[in-house]
């Protein structure tokens, strides 16, 4: 089975995470400090604030503006179309609304799109660079230092990529990184990290109080058992995962509610260090990745890859199928070839108008030092499936 992948992880990853589990540091202990100094460098001169999701930040960032511009009717977040569900649940749980701007090619947004929605009721932009890929956002910097609106950096998909010498993450007021699964830097499932990035240091001491005063994120070592069992190993554990969630909710063992706003726990903080550790190698094997992917894909007939640009780092392969496509028929043939697919969020106007191309995303399999024959076979067997399907359609067609 040619299998999605949700973390590059090597023996780095379990001897920390072992480490952690032996001497019983789970929750707290001396990673999330450590987290925190050996990002400083990387993300100098802004704040590094290491949190349990990518969203905390976004919360803990929207409820300070709002308090900063209170009484101004700045009620308006801008985020793209195309979105992380968790984006825009964070936007209505802080009590705004969100407007949805348009996104390039690339899924981001740009300076001219963030400019087209902006208004007197807006309060801050949330810019994210979608899988990976960097958008123009010193562009959108500049619309939003004009207009006197907040900018969040969303780089919660990828780690050490900088644009116009600056490191993503770093734009703006504020940047956030996600450690959750598919990301550049993977700890974990859901909750297992990131970091708020304090970038306006006007906004450094009443952030940096909230940060001190949370606690460390708690029920992670369940996490990552289920993490271990329901992702990475899945495709030799096979369904032992989900049996083993359901047996241990008949032994009264259920996972623990998310805790809110809280710190990244030590267990996700001495994981998400191990993969700083292997940070270079492991973009430089997925760039190679991708760049294989892009030849490959050249003898697949209607298949691009909106967001490839040569040498450009990419946190996922997302192609887009051609527009006859049934895009649920094409998966389950390719699951009966052997190829795992994932779609990618929602088209915001649904299947049709200009933005059904969204819909039609798919994620093809993807993990850093996968070999060229690999990605040859897997863009062999999706012309095949596009092949067969199309087939059938034409069939059903010819039948009416
Ligand atoms: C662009 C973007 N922003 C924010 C988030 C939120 O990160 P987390 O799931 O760690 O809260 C995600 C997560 O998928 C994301 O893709």
């Amino acid at each position: 089975m040619h299998a999605i992948s949700y973390a590059d992880w090597s023996g780095a990853e379990y001897r920390a995470a072992l480490r952690c589990i032996a001497t019983g540091r789970v929750a707290n202990g001396g990673k999330i400090a450590l987290l925190a100094q050996r990002l400083a460098a990387l993300y100098a001169p802004s704040s590094v604030y290491p949190v349990n999701f990518g969203h905390t930040a976004i919360r803990m960032a929207l409820a300070l503006f709002a308090q900063r511009t209170s009484g101004s009717g700045r009620t308006e977040v801008v985020i793209p179309r195309y979105i992380c569900p968790s984006v825009v649940q964070s936007v209505q749980g802080a009590g705004l609304t969100p407007v949805m701007a348009g996104v390039g090619t690339d899924l981001n947004l740009t300076a001219e799109s963030v400019q087209a929605v902006l208004g007197p009721r807006t309060l801050a932009v949330i810019a994210p660079h979608m899988f990976g890929c960097p958008a123009d956002i010193g562009a959108i910097e500049r619309v939003c230092r004009a207009a006197g609106v907040w900018l969040i950096d969303d780089a919660a998909q990828v780690v050490g990529i900088a644009r116009d010498g600056r490191q993503l993450g770093t734009f703006g007021d504020i940047g956030i990184v996600s450690f959750a699964q598919s990301k550049t830097v993977v700890a974990g499932v859901r909750g297992a990290g990131g970091l708020l990035l304090v970038n306006n240091h006007e906004l450094d001491a009443p952030l940096r109080a909230q940060w001190q005063a949370l606690a460390p994120a708690r029920g992670r070592l369940h996490a990552l058992v289920f993490f271990l069992f329901n992702h990475v190993w899945k495709r030799r554990a096979g369904n032992i995962g989900y049996y083993f969630t359901r047996m241990a909710g008949m032994l009264g063992f259920h996972p623990r509610q998310y805790d809110e706003n809280a710190k990244i726990s030590n267990l996700d903080a001495a994981l998400a260090l191990a993969q700083l550790g292997r940070l270079e190698p492991l973009k430089k094997a997925r760039i190679a990745v991708v760049e294989a992917y892009q030849r490959a894909l050249a003898a697949v007939p209607g298949v691009t890859m909106p967001q490839y640009a040569p040498g450009r780092y990419l946190a996922r392969v997302m192609v887009a199928l051609p527009p006859h496509v049934d895009v649920a028929a094409l998966r389950a043939r390719l699951k009966v070839l052997g190829v795992e697919t994932r779609t990618g969020y929602p088209a915001p106007a649904g299947n049709s108008g200009d933005d059904a191309w969204m819909g039609r995303l798919v994620g093809l399999p993807f993990r850093a030092g996968m070999d060229k024959e690999e990605v040859d076979q897997v863009c062999g067997l999706l012309r095949q499936a596009l092949e067969s399907t199309s087939q059938i359609g034409k069939s059903a067609n010819e039948a009416h």
